[in-house]
């Protein structure tokens, strides 16, 4: 086997990617009680909310009111969906630390998500990055569809370069590319990270693979296999994007901890308290999550 990462950085994703397709409505209370769990698990950075139009994402209309009341420990980094200057002004007052931007590779994707093209787009992000940078703040850019489009069928890792190229030249700070219909296998990982890995240094990536058809662990393993020591999880397995049809969640953290952890991969997170914290968050959305080790755990597996 390749020589992997000893280290790997996992950003929680779960209050963020995990409730926004959700249309149980969490209340401020508790996505903050929940949010002040996770900054306590020992994950290094949460995605805690999102600065989008609330009538496109009304599981998230609360975002600046959870920014202003959740604990923040001073270990974690605290970062926020921002699709625009409105909503950088938002992310700015509710307190973050990093803002994520976002596009996709896909033409039709794109417009369906954020009502623009590709083109109209690009000075749109680039005056948050712009802006974000002046205020002092990192910047994630967040690239969808790097795989296939729910609308337009595969996407070639040209599209995901030209996208990527103008995002690290308005300056963001690192790049997370998204398998977000969870369809990829791990040779299209391949393919796509021999190209990435050309241009840009594998510290600059994070890889966020939602489990749609359960191949996110086996794209895990791949990546880890390139170098790649950052991802984005999602607590439960908990997500999905409600202008990507037939997106499932995240891949689980808990599912990511048992494999790195079981690979002798450090990540300073407690499994205990993950697992306290998607037994939480399942209680109050009255369902049962996908994740298989948080089932082996209650014993539902
Ligand atoms: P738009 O309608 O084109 O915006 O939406 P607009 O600039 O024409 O403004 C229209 C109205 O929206 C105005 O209000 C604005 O004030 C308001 P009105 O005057 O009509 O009352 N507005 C806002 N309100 C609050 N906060 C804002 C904001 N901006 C405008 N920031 C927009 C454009 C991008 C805002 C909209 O399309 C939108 O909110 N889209 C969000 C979609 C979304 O959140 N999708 C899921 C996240 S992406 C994802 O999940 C993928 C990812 O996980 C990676 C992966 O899996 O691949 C990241
Ligand atoms: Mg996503």
């Amino acid at each position: 086997m390749k020589k992997l990462p000893s280290f790997v950085q996992l950003k929680e994703v779960g209050p963020r990617d995990g409730l926004q397709n959700e249309n149980n409505f969490i209340s401020t209370d508790d996505k903050v009680a929940w949010i002040d769990m996770l900054s306590n698990t020992g994950v290094s950075e949460i995605e805690y909310s999102s600065f989008v139009n609330p009538k496109w994402i009304p599981a998230l209309a609360d975002a600046k009111e959870v920014g202003k009341r959740i604990k923040r420990n001073p270990k974690v980094e605290y970062s926020a969906l921002v699709p625009n200057i409105r909503g950088l002004e938002n992310a700015i007052e509710a307190g973050i630390d990093r803002a994520s931007v976002f596009m996709s590779a896909s033409e039709t994707h794109n417009l369906k998500n954020i009502n623009k093209s590709i083109e109209n787009t690009y000075p749109v992000l680039r005056q948050v990055i712009e802006e974000s940078k002046t205020e002092g703040k990192k910047v994630t850019g967040y690239v969808s569809t790097v795989f296939d489009c729910p609308y337009e069928g595969s996407i070639s890792p040209d599209q995901v370069m030209r996208v990527c190229d103008q995002l690290i030249a308005y300056g963001v700070d690192d790049i997370s590319l998204g398998d977000t219909i969870g369809s990829a296998v791990p040779s299209q990982v391949e393919r796509l990270l021999d190209e990435v890995l050309k241009r840009f240094p594998k510290e600059k990536l994070i890889m966020h693979y939602h489990d749609t058809r359960g191949m996110a662990i086996a794209n895990i393993m791949t990546s880890l296999q390139y170098g790649i020591s950052r991802f984005d999880t999602s607590i439960g397995g908990l997500g999905g994007c409600p202008y990507a049809p037939g997106a499932a969640g995240n891949v689980a953290t808990n599912d990511v901890l048992y494999l790195l952890h079981g690979l002798g991969i450090g990540t300073g997170i407690q499994e205990k308290k993950v697992q306290d914290a998607s037994i939480f968050i399942q209680n109050k959305l009255g369902k049962k999550l996908p994740s298989r080790s948080l089932a082996f755990i209650e014993g539902t597996a």
